[in-house]
């Protein structure tokens, strides 16, 4: 199994709260694994642990078989990991070519700091062509990004986070006040770029968790209180009492 991602004992605490309490997850390429559990669950917080925007208190993490605990951001991008924001980080004035353009070039730039490769640079909107094709953005490239729907930003930021070329893509409410419309082809989008990538996410759809998902981790209060296959999840009682008897396909 090609692991590309991996938690191990991961525990966040924040003065005097556990946020993320002994989480343990991996994710393979073409799978996407996602997390679900009720606000404040900690589902945020891991996402910002394995992006490297927080440092994990204990636990370990482990990228494509390197040890990354303790890595900033910066190293994470660089070794494959790639995050859409839950506020969006599109530059609204600019056409969605530009934003993809500058999403490929800083990648550029930083690899270059990183590894002092100078001589070597390749053209900036090959990229760029490239993750609008695969988010079907072509159409759209020589809009201005606010005069886009809603939808059509969300789409534009899972692009900016390919950009970045990442081997495991970070997922955090992509559907997040999108209409079912929206909703139904971001889902589309995902399962036809999905065996590239290990992907986490987080979703509160469940419509869409189930449709998108290989492997469920269940977070209440900062613990994992139910992992595995989505029929295993979603006959859990544990589960369903954590919705507070809610069914969870609603
Ligand atoms: N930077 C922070 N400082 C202190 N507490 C935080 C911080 N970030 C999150 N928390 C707390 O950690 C818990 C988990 O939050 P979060 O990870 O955002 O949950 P979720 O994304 O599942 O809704 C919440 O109680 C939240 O208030
Ligand atoms: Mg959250």
């Amino acid at each position: 199994m090609d692991t590309l991602i991996e938690a191990v004992s991961l525990t966040k605490k924040f003065s005097g709260l556990t946020a993320v309490s002994g989480v343990s997850l991996s994710c393979e390429r073409g799978m996407i694994h996602a997390v679900i559990g009720p606000n404040g669950a900690g589902k945020s917080t891991l996402i910002n642990l394995l992006s490297g925007e927080l440092r994990p208190t204990e636990g370990k993490i482990i990228v494509d078989g390197v040890a990354a605990t303790g890595y900033g951001p910066t190293k994470m991008s660089l070794l494959g990991v790639g995050r859409s924001y839950q506020r969006t980080n599109i530059y609204p004035s600019l056409s969605v070519l530009e934003n993809c353009n500058i999403a490929v070039q800083s990648r550029l730039d930083i690899s270059m700091r990183f590894f002092g490769a100078v001589s070597f640079y390749p053209d900036v909107e090959i990229g760029s062509k490239r993750v609008m094709e695969r988010l079907q953005l072509d159409a759209l490239a020589h809009k201005k990004a606010s005069d886009l729907s809603h939808g059509e930003q969300r789409q534009v930021e899972i692009a900016l986070a390919l950009a970045t070329e990442p081997k495991v893509l970070l997922l955090d409410e992509p559907l997040a006040g999108m209409g079912a419309e929206e909703s139904l082809k971001i889902v589309e989008l995902l399962l036809n770029i999905r065996s590239d990538f290990a992907v986490i996410l987080v979703e509160h759809d469940m419509d869409a968790v189930f449709a998108l998902a290989d492997k469920l981790t269940v977070m209440l209060n900062g613990e994992v209180i139910e992992s595995g296959k989505p029929e295993v999840v979603r006959t859990s009682y544990r589960v369903q009492e954590a919705y507070l008897g809610e069914d969870i396909d609603e």
